[in-house]
């Protein structure tokens, strides 16, 4: 997968050479570049911000260095392709697993991180033409820019690439991949400050252990984030289907 970010801050996006998306990128599997985008503008203080039209507070940033910045990542690519062009924006999409599982099928995901009060509007109707363009929220909270929500987007969308988490299987029974929370983990010593691990999961029993997971996934969910239960299944915890 190729992708490109487009930010004042490319020291932000610094934590995107480390662990499994660094070691993604060092193996070709994911092609990703930031742009500066102060190196679009054409005066001397390298502005890329103005007062909005109407008044206000704060700054807006200016379409044409934009425009250029997104110009030169587009020529970069084939003629006709359509990258999809993401916009962070706590007024976008929700961003969840099944967003993240669609953005994984995509060859190319351009991100154009807005500061201050947002980006010109005329970009995103002008980007129209040549991107598919997706305003992207990670949730109903207000970030300073999009550089967080392109360090969150990029990491769960990586992780779904073929060959860049190590064990595939562990992506099957992750939180939300099926609707369900994850069971928890325990690790050695098998007693901890008076804590024992539950000892289904010491007895070798592997249906038992399955079924006790399973049970344990449900009891979460239904506790912790009963909204992700369909409400045909909205049932007590008892009457669910036990599936290991
Ligand atoms: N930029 C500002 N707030 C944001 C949010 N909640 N999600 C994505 N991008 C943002």
């Amino acid at each position: 997968m190729r992708i490109d970010v487009v930010t004042i801050f490319p020291d932000y996006l610094a934590p995107l050479d480390l662990s499994l998306i660094g070691r993604a990128r060092r193996s070709g599997l994911i092609d990703l570049a930031v742009h500066d985008l102060r190196d679009f503008t054409t005066d001397r203080h390298r502005t890329v911000d103005d007062t909005p039209y109407g008044g206000g507070a704060g700054m807006v940033m200016r379409p044409e260095p934009w425009g250029r910045a997104l110009d030169h990542v587009l020529a970069s690519g084939g003629p006709g392709v359509r990258p999809r062009l993401l916009v962070p924006s706590p007024g976008g999409r929700r961003f969840d697993q099944a967003m993240a599982r669609e953005l994984a099928a995509e060859p190319w995901l351009v991100f154009a991180c807005g500061r201050y009060e947002g980006i010109d509007e005329r970009v995103q109707v002008e980007a129209a033409e040549r991107f598919d363009v997706t305003l992207v929220s990670l949730g109903d909270y207000v970030l300073n820019g999009g550089e967080v929500a392109v360090l969150a987007v990029t990491e769960a969308v990586g992780r779904l690439l073929p060959g860049v988490v190590g064990n595939a299987e562990s992506l099957v029974e992750e939180s939300h991949e099926d609707g369900l929370l994850e069971y928890p983990v325990y690790t050695k010593p098998p007693s901890w400050r008076g804590l024992d691990v539950p000892p289904v999961l010491v007895s070798g029993d592997h249906t038992r252990i399955a079924t006790w997971r399973h049970r344990q996934r449900l009891e979460r969910t239904a506790a912790r984030r009963p909204d992700l239960l369909a409400p045909a299944s909205a049932a007590p915890v008892e009457d669910l289907e036990i599936v290991p």
